[in-house]
């Protein structure tokens, strides 16, 4: 609970604290108090730690710790979505690929390395991809994380992909775009533990980066701005759009088993509302909402960041895209499967007065909540419709996967 909060303290608007119970505020204290002590005792805040030069292999010799790049650069610019992803109204209203700059191979492969790059965090020992596993459609398996000094992340890792057809970032949507989410998890406590100089400094001394930052950007001064561009272009080309499914609307589902067609038919009718929420071709990642998963929320959400009552227990509604992969679900992990979840919606949503309209028995906000009460049979459907959404070779491009020896 400590490290939940801590996490989250930098983030919370004090004008909330009046609305919390005397022991949430004390575990509020207890959290700050956390903040404090973890940055006194951060060493990326006071001497920074030199860089990793060498990896040492399964023979115990010392293999360089330099990034191995083709020669001839990956495609990231032209990655071209299907028809029924390109023509989606939702997806061409939320796309933000033209915001900011235009991907480019060199950007985008820059972006590759920095993602993989043990050197982002204070003690070299954590990469972004150490809490984002390819094979993992880019979560981590884990209920919550472990930053760089072991302590543990306040909120359930998330799968990344389709970014640039979303438009704000995070389970509590604080992040605007995702250039800004980038820099974020190098400079938290918990983390990553870097500060934007020290990282600035420490990855001018590493061989491999003057280079790449002239291919990106032309010349080889490595800023934190460029260092969000270069990742975000390459969070910006990961793009998930290979699935069954996929495969299935191109083909009038011809390949679909009975029972995916008949969660098909479920997830998209009024029966289980799931495709009200988790909306277009890209199954989510626009919106926020409460679904009704507690009567009290200890996490509150998006009401950190609006300051608003309303917002309580609103998260961002994650695409369901390579849902299979991505387990435990929700912003804390605290379903372990997916047929733990479909239990949820059809028996344990919560009364809240923020529930979503979608989710009540008289479709206004905060109404009775509905229980689908799913049979064996429709949940089975639904889980295996699901599965669908798993796109193998997402999670084993190679233009995707890491570099760096391991
Ligand atoms: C210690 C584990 C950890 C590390 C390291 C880490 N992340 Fe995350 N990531 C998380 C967690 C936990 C969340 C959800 C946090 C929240 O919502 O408060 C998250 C959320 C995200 C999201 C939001 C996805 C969405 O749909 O809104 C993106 C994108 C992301 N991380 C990218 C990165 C990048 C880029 C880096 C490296 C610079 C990185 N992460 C490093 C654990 C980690
Ligand atoms: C009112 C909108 C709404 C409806 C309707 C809805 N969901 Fe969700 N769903 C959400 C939100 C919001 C979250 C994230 C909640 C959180 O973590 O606090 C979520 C989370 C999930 C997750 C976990 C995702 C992850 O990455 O951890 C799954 C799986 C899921 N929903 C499936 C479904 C299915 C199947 C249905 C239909 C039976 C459905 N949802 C109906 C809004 C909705």
């Amino acid at each position: 609970m400590r490290f939940q909060l801590s996490a989250i303290n930098t983030f919370l608007p004090l004008k909330i604290i009046p609305y919390l119970s005397v022991q949430v505020k004390h575990l509020l204290f207890i959290g700050l108090a956390v903040v404090v002590v973890s940055c006194r005792k951060d060493p990326g805040l006071i001497t920074p730690v030199p860089p990793v030069l060498d990896s040492i292999d399964d023979g115990g010799t010392a293999v360089p710790y330099v990034p191995n790049l083709p020669d001839t650069l990956y495609d990231y610019e032209n990655i071209v979505y299907p028809q029924h992803m390109l023509n989606d109204p939702i997806l061409n209203i939320t796309n933000n690929s033209n915001d900011g700059d235009n991907i480019t191979n060199e950007g985008a492969t820059l972006g590759r390395v920095l993602f993989y790059d043990k050197n982002l965090s204070a003690n070299n020992t954590i990469s972004c991809a150490s809490c984002h596993h390819q094979n993992k459609a880019f979560s981590d398996g884990m209920k919550f994380s472990s930053g760089y000094l072991g302590e543990l992340t306040g909120r359930n890792a998330m799968a990344i992909s389709n970014v640039n057809y979303q438009r704000r970032f995070f389970w509590d949507a604080r992040a605007a775009t995702i250039e800004d989410q980038a820099l974020m998890p190098i400079q938290n406590a918990v983390e990553m533990g870097m500060t934007l100089s020290n990282l600035e400094l420490k990855l001018a001394t590493l061989s491999y980066y003057p280079e790449l930052f002239t291919a990106a950007f032309g010349t080889p001064e490595i800023t934190a701005s460029k260092i969000a561009t270069a990742l975000g272009m390459f969070m910006k080309s990961m793009r998930s759009f290979r699935s069954d499914y996929d495969l299935g609307v191109e083909t009038n589902f011809a390949d679909f088993t009975a029972e995916e067609l008949a969660g098909k038919e479920l997830f998209f009718s009024g029966d289980a509302k799931c495709n009200n929420c988790h909306i277009s071709q890209n199954f989510g990642g626009t919106e926020r909402h409460n679904n009704g998963l507690d009567a009290i929320y200890t996490d509150l959400g998006l009401a950190y960041v609006t300051d608003n009552e309303a917002d309580i227990g609103r998260f961002k509604n994650p695409s369901l895209r390579n849902i299979e992969l991505t387990a435990p679900y929700m912003h804390d992990g605290r379903f372990a499967t997916l047929e733990e979840v479909l239990d949820f919606y059809s028996t344990d949503v919560n009364a809240h007065p923020n529930l979503d309209d979608r989710l009540t028995t008289t479709v206004t906000t905060g109404g009775p909540p509905i229980h689908f009460n799913f049979t064996a049979a429709q949940k089975a459907s639904l889980i295996a419709f699901l599965k669908t959404l798993t796109d193998y070779p997402y999670i084993t491009d190679p233009k995707y996967s890491n570099p760096f020896p391991d």
